[in-house]
């Protein structure tokens, strides 16, 4: 297994280790997995390509070390302990070797539909283990997951699946979601009609059973051919440097670009970060509330834990099913001892009040953990009250999609714990912070732009299909950096706090948005002349999504609004939809043309003691009439 430190000595030591000698470091951790053919060389890097390869020429597979590995050991353990949406109904549980036979059987499935090593398979499914088998069946075979989140529309759908030129769509009939039932199959339909050229199945997992459409070209039963396999797969021999997964993701522009992760290098920070930041010991229930769907889910709810031996819990349903103590009735009815959810459903959870936690025996929980999003002051100290009992460390993580695993957090009773600080880097991890023009600000008690110096192993390689948006993206901002898109401080001791996003991107209950996204959606409906799109700050979600729109209907009724809410939805998914609609004559432009969003981020957040100067704008005079036009 791969290191788990001890100590803060031990970090002090380890961090220093990994930073003097960064390829002696990794290739320690490298050396506890079980490689088909050792590496050549561990570390090959060039940021201004960019390019990035770990443990090179390596050969393995990523499922074989997540589940064949264990069997000596911990065959008949836990693995996948899933929690279904409604109470009344069963927990189902995968040990190590029934997740490996149901692997095999799905990856001989996938084999026999003619998916091969490199083909592309989109899940669109709810939080079922047949979502992870169906993942980990991928990777048995070197075929490419690319989860979508269950929410996004059938258009968004589409969008990632000509992308990913994908080969198959797997998708189950229905989902359970608290008191309601989504269509999902309904949502895949729609989409193979406004696109998907390149599927040539659509797998269908049974999970409500209830009544669906059904084309004879495409459509599948995954009872129908999976559960006749056989129980073995020969795990693909797959190069370090192979693509495992692609995850889409929202930026600053256009539209969501495919984040491409490789085999090799996610595995060892996975298992390693798993391991450290969680402070996993044997016998321990951990779990994650994200979705699969979400890179969090990918590293800490399915490959992190399982590299490391771990009892995984997946849960269906969502926190306030059938009531708003689902989390903590979860977390007494399975003795979990790590849970690590979102600020946003931390402030949700904690709007409804203290009695629910106080309605169960939390006991057995060690450690809370955060994560994507800042988490403020008052919800860190409930979750450290009503949930942790004051006894159990916060880790507040911070990461992203592009990072693969977390970057920067506290260690449980390792490092110490400041509220809203997500603290100290991982060994391996290079932070720094820059001033606009680049340069480093070394001091504490500063603030700057948060940049990463040197390669980590899970980090992104490309965006797939268009490398040069990778390297304009990431790697162009300063030279021979990779740029986070975030802006942080650095305190009096060294601990970072991340602030939030400096570019178009805002983070809505912990999902990313690009503001450009959201406008294009809303710019589709026939009466829009043009939008922009802001973020101000929201109780519940840490951001809302605030939208301003010109437009020629003067009948600026609600019923308008809704429209623009619909178009949205379809465009995108309800999670884009604005929370506020401003309609305006004009937006403040500057004298080329381009929207100042900074005036517009002030008037969304009520702050417009001081806009600057907005004299040199084209349009100085609309500023006045979206002030008395705020919606507060
Ligand atoms: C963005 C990445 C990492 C998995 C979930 C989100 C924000 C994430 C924190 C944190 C402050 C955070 C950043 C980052 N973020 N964690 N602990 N403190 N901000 O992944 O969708 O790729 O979003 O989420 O702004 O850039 P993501």
């Amino acid at each position: 297994m791969t290191k788990q430190i001890t100590s803060l000595q031990d970090y002090k030591d380890t961090y220093q280790r990994s930073v003097n000698d960064p390829e002696t470091f990794w290739a320690e951790q490298a050396d506890t997995f079980t490689w088909f053919s050792p590496y050549e060389k561990v570390l090959d890097w060039n940021f201004q390509k960019p390019r990035v390869q770990w443990f090179i020429n390596g050969k393995l597979n990523i499922t074989y070390n997540c589940l064949d590995r264990h069997l000596e050991t911990r065959g008949d353990q836990v693995a996948i302990l899933w929690e279904p949406n409604s109470p009344e109904d069963d927990v189902q549980t995968y040990t190590y070797k029934e997740l490996l036979v149901a692997v095999c059987q799905c990856a001989n499935a996938l084999k026999a539909k003619g998916i091969q090593k490199g083909d592309r398979v989109v899940f669109y499914m709810p939080m079922t283990p047949e979502l992870a088998i169906g993942v980990l069946a991928c990777a048995r075979i070197g075929a490419v997951h690319s989860v979508v989140f269950a929410g996004f529309s059938a258009q968004a759908l589409a969008d990632r699946v000509d992308d990913a030129k994908a080969k198959m769509i797997i998708c189950s009939d229905f989902n359970n979601r608290g008191a309601k039932k989504i269509p999902v199959k309904q949502v895949v339909d729609e989409a193979m009609d406004i696109g998907c050229n390149s599927v040539e199945t659509v797998l269908v997992h049974k999970n409500t059973g209830d009544a669906v459409n059904w084309s004879d070209d495409t459509d599948l039963w995954w009872h129908d051919i999976v559960n006749g396999q056989s129980t073995q797969c020969e795990a693909e021999v797959m190069d370090a440097e192979d693509m495992l997964f692609i995850l889409y993701t929202s930026g600053s522009t256009g539209k969501p670009k495919g984040v491409v992760h490789t085999c090799g290098g996610y595995m060892v920070y996975t298992c390693f970060s798993f391991r450290n930041v969680f402070q996993y010991k044997e016998g321990d229930i951990y779990w994650c509330t994200a979705d699969i769907g979400w890179i969090t889910g990918h590293s800490y709810i399915v490959y992190g834990p399982l590299l490391a031996g771990a009892t995984t819990m997946m849960f269906e349903g969502v926190p306030t099913y059938p009531d708003a103590g689902r989390f903590w009735q979860i977390c007494e009815k399975h003795k979990v001892n790590q849970f690590y959810t979102a600020p946003t459903a931390i402030r949700a959870l904690m709007a409804k009040g203290d009695e629910w936690p106080a309605k169960y025996d939390l006991s057995s929980i060690k450690l809370l953990g955060s994560v994507g999003e800042p988490i403020n002051e008052e919800a860190w100290h409930w979750y450290d009250k009503h949930i942790g009992k004051g006894k159990s460390p916060i880790i507040d993580t911070w990461w992203q999609t592009e990072t693969g695993g977390v970057m920067i957090t506290p260690l449980p009773n390792i490092t110490d714990a400041k509220p809203t600080y997500a603290s100290y880097p991982m060994p391996g991890i290079q932070p720094i912070l820059v001033d606009a023009a680049g340069n480093e600000l070394p001091d504490n008690n500063v603030e700057g732009l948060l940049c990463i110096k040197f390669p980590w192993p899970s980090m992104l390689r490309t965006t797939y299909g268009d490398h040069e948006r990778c390297r304009q993206v990431y790697f162009s901002a300063f030279e021979n950096m990779y740029f986070t898109g975030d802006g942080a401080r650095r305190d009096e001791d060294g601990r970072i706090r991340v602030i939030g996003r400096v570019d178009d991107v805002i983070n809505v209950s912990g999902h990313r948005m690009g503001t450009a996204e959201v406008e294009n959606a809303i710019n589709e409906h026939p009466n829009v002349i043009e939008s922009a799109v802001v973020g101000y700050p929201h109780d519940i979600k840490g951001q809302g999504i605030y939208a301003y729109v010109i437009t020629a209907d003067k009948n600026l009724d609600d019923a308008f609004r809704k429209e623009i809410l619909a178009v949205v939805t379809k465009e995108i998914g309800p999670i884009a939809k604005p929370d506020k609609i401003q309609f305006v004559n004009g937006l403040p432009k500057t004298r080329s043309g381009k929207i100042m969003r900074r005036i517009l981020r002030k008037i969304a957040s009520s702050d417009t003691s001081n806009l600057g100067d907005v004299s040199t704008l084209l349009n100085p005079e609309c500023v006045e009439d979206i002030k008395d036009g705020a919606l507060v």
